[in-house]
């Protein structure tokens, strides 16, 4: 089959690169040239594992295309997917901006060329594709097309597995004929036995937001649990293990840390808020969730200071990882962006080390020391801070660390370490939600 994806960021590229795997022809637009010319000549813009070989892979077999051009690719595709940024509005209110999902509509609606599946991959409120609809019938009154939703699930960081190996695949469609098509599409991971979710356009939509919301509420509620822990002498990783073993609860994403950020869940837990308040329906849970989250990136700032003695004036702190979670070079929303700039704006001068962030994350934090690795982020400081758990962190040389440290003080905002351990190193070790 044919398909084109308009947009290439990290929905787009990924779908794009996996679907050419499956066997697929594929050409990718974006109308960022330079972009465009990168891919085409095998390199990805972004950093995600295992996605570089399969582009050049896809490239080489001559299944994979990158164009600018909207023909002949949208023309002879038998699907269309739209996988453009949906970002927060810039007028700071909740709402998603759609701007890039309708021009897409425009533009693609001249070019379409016998039957037609339009679907929107990209995370769009309930509603959106019954506009796309809309807007391609006033552009080209006789195209032949449906229209469809297809929210994608993957991670940043596991996007190639998570492409391959779906929980489940969500397709909301009106017609048989674009349900066929869809399947058809997906039918490598029928084969696999993913299942399939088939609903209508809204319900699709809806389920998408509905499960980023849940994990949030997830991260949200553990969070709240590790600090009741830290008050009452309880750990908060067998609190989770032992809720997470009901296979109800289920024990993913009961993680505490400094709170979640990312694309995504911020994004959609605002926008959720709209949708709901739009038609007249609380959604106090998600509201708490989106608050306690804020909050926890505050709590995470008093810990610091807590650890540095009460006044983080003056002293030098050292902050190992910068993107909000390890395997991505995304400063999306990141807790070190709320963390680090509430610690200098009370005197702290910070050194900080990512894998693969620093060169971006110099743009967002320009006072900010960045050094070439764990170590040399410690030399001289007064404490450590472990913002995102890249493995390279996960097995420190302790007793280097502390000869570099002025002060043995170690604060772990994602647990990696075991309490008992670093205290036995001499450190004075503070971390999320345990005792010991
Ligand atoms: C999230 C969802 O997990 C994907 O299913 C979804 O497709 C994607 O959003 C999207 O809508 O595009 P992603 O933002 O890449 O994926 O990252 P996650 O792995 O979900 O992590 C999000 C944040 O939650 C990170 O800051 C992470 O550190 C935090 N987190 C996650 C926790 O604090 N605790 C946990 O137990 C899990």
């Amino acid at each position: 089959m044919k398909i084109a994806i308009i947009g290439t960021g990290y929905v787009g590229l990924v779908s794009g690169t996996c679907f050419a795997e499956f066997g697929h022809q594929v050409t990718c637009i974006d109308k960022d040239e330079s972009k465009i010319a990168r891919l085409r000549a095998g390199d990805v813009p972004i950093y995600e594992p295992g996605l570089a070989p399969l582009v050049k892979k896809g490239v080489h077999a001559e299944r994979l295309f990158f164009t600018t051009q909207y023909t002949p690719a949208i023309p002879e595709a038998d699907v269309v997917f739209i996988a453009v940024g949906t970002p927060a509005s810039r007028r700071g209110d909740g709402y998603a901006d759609l701007s890039y999902v309708y021009e897409a509509a425009r533009q693609l609606a001249p070019h379409l060329e016998g039957a037609t599946v339009v679907v929107n991959k990209s995370t769009v409120p309930v509603g959106t594709a019954r506009q796309v609809a809309r807007i391609i019938s006033e552009a080209h009154p006789c195209a032949d097309f449906d229209v469809a939703s297809n929210p994608e699930f993957l991670r940043e960081g596991a996007a190639i597995q998570d492409f391959m190996r779906p929980d489940r695949v969500v397709i909301g469609v009106d017609s048989k004929r674009a349900e066929e098509l869809m399947r058809a599409i997906y039918r490598p991971l029928y084969l696999i036995e993913t299942p399939f979710v088939v609903t209508s356009i809204e319900t699709a939509e809806l389920i998408k937001y509905a499960s980023n919301a849940f994990l949030a509420t997830k991260i949200s509620f553990i969070n709240e649990m590790a600090n009741l822990c830290e008050e009452i002498g309880a750990d908060v990783h067998d609190v989770a293990k032992g809720m997470g073993l009901d296979g109800r609860i289920g024990k993913k994403f009961l993680h505490p840390g400094p709170g979640y950020g990312g694309s995504c869940f911020p994004k959609d837990t605002h926008a959720l808020l709209r949708i709901a308040q739009e038609n007249g329906v609380a959604c106090r849970i998600v509201e708490a969730v989106v608050e306690v989250n804020a909050a926890q990136k505050a709590r995470m700032v008093r810990k610091i200071r807590k650890a540095l003695g009460g006044d983080e004036g003056g002293k030098s702190v050292a902050v190992l990882g910068l993107t909000f979670k390890p395997e991505t070079d995304d400063l999306r929303e990141a807790p070190s962006l709320t963390i680090i700039p509430a610690l200098m704006e009370h005197g702290a001068r910070v050194r900080a080390h990512d894998p693969q962030a620093m060169e971006e994350a110099a743009r967002f934090l320009p006072n900010v020391t960045f050094c070439r690795n764990a170590y040399e982020a410690c030399d001289g400081a007064d404490a450590v801070v472990l913002m995102t758990e890249w493995n390279e962190y996960r097995a420190l040389d302790l007793e280097r660390l502390k000869a570099l440290l002025k002060a043995p003080v170690f604060v772990d905002l994602r647990n990696v370490y075991e309490p008992r351990v670093m205290q036995r190193h001499g450190f004075h070790y503070t971390c999320v939600g345990r005792c010991w």
